[in-house]
């Protein structure tokens, strides 16, 4: 795990403190158990939720209204599957497209300072399953740091995932008190007993050093634009040689 460089503000209870969840199932219809994660959130006031794969279901995700609901939220949940030892893939592109430069981290990047990130994810291998000596060969936590990693990158603080393992032979009494803990926590946010005992937000700042200026980018955006245009000239007309 990462040891916080400096620390902001930590969050106090208080007043009921809004959450944005992100559920992400590729195959809502195959789910066992992030379904019923997902009906249990929609019964929590206060909760905004969103169905990532029923809201993009062309992967056109809108950026804008991402941000605006995400400045009103003190808690960013992530609610899916785990997938080759990571999130779906259209939580990822939401990553890759919502947390932007300049709004969620780097030079002017302050958006989430201060917020919370909280991953409820499932798995298929049973607990055992991940080990050492066993077929997924690492402890779940050795699959954890890039997502505790992009939370510090924005300032939020990572908190511990409630993970159920072996979602597909949990028994029923096993997931039904899941599903109950899941919507304890949901509705007693940020009244967590682990709270106390947590380190505040990690700040990992960005030097401007790091990244193009905007000139530089504009420049090798116009070279991939007329690198491009000739390799689809050459493909239309045999005659034009690609070099
Ligand atoms: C494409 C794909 C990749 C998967 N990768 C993993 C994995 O890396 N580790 C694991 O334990 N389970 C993996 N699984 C199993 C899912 O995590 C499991 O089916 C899911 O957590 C069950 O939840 P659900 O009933 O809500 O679908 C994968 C499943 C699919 C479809």
């Amino acid at each position: 795990m990462f040891a916080p460089m400096t620390t902001t503000t930590p969050k106090t209870s208080g007043s009921r403190a809004s959450i944005y969840l992100l559920a992400a199932h590729p195959h809502w219809r195959d789910s066992r158990v992030n379904l019923r994660l997902l009906a249990a959130a929609r019964e929590v006031p206060d909760v905004d939720v969103n169905d990532l794969y029923a809201t993009y279901p062309d992967y056109a995700i809108d950026v804008e209204a991402e941000q605006a609901r995400l400045e009103r939220a003190d808690l960013l949940v992530m609610l899916h599957p785990i997938q080759w030892y990571s999130m779906p893939p259209l939580q990822k592109l939401w990553l890759d497209e919502v947390l932007t430069y300049g709004w969620a981290y780097g030079h002017g990047g302050q958006a989430l300072r201060g917020k919370d990130l909280w991953l409820v994810a499932t798995t298929g291998g049973p607990e055992a399953s991940y080990h050492p000596t066993s077929y997924n060969r690492y402890f779940f936590d050795a699959f954890l740091p890039p997502y505790e990693q992009t939370a510090a990158l924005c300032g939020m603080r990572f908190l511990p995932p409630l993970v159920l393992h072996g979602a597909r032979s949990a028994s029923e009494a096993q997931v039904a008190a899941h599903v109950q803990t899941f919507a304890d926590r949901l509705a007693s946010y940020p009244d967590w007993p682990e709270m106390d005992g947590l380190d505040a937000c990690p700040t990992c700042e960005v030097p401007d050093s790091d990244r193009p200026n905007d000139e530089e980018a504009a420049m090798s955006r116009t070279a991939f634009a007329s690198a491009l245009q000739h390799t689809q000239a050459a493909a239309q007309s045999p005659s034009v040689e690609v070099r």
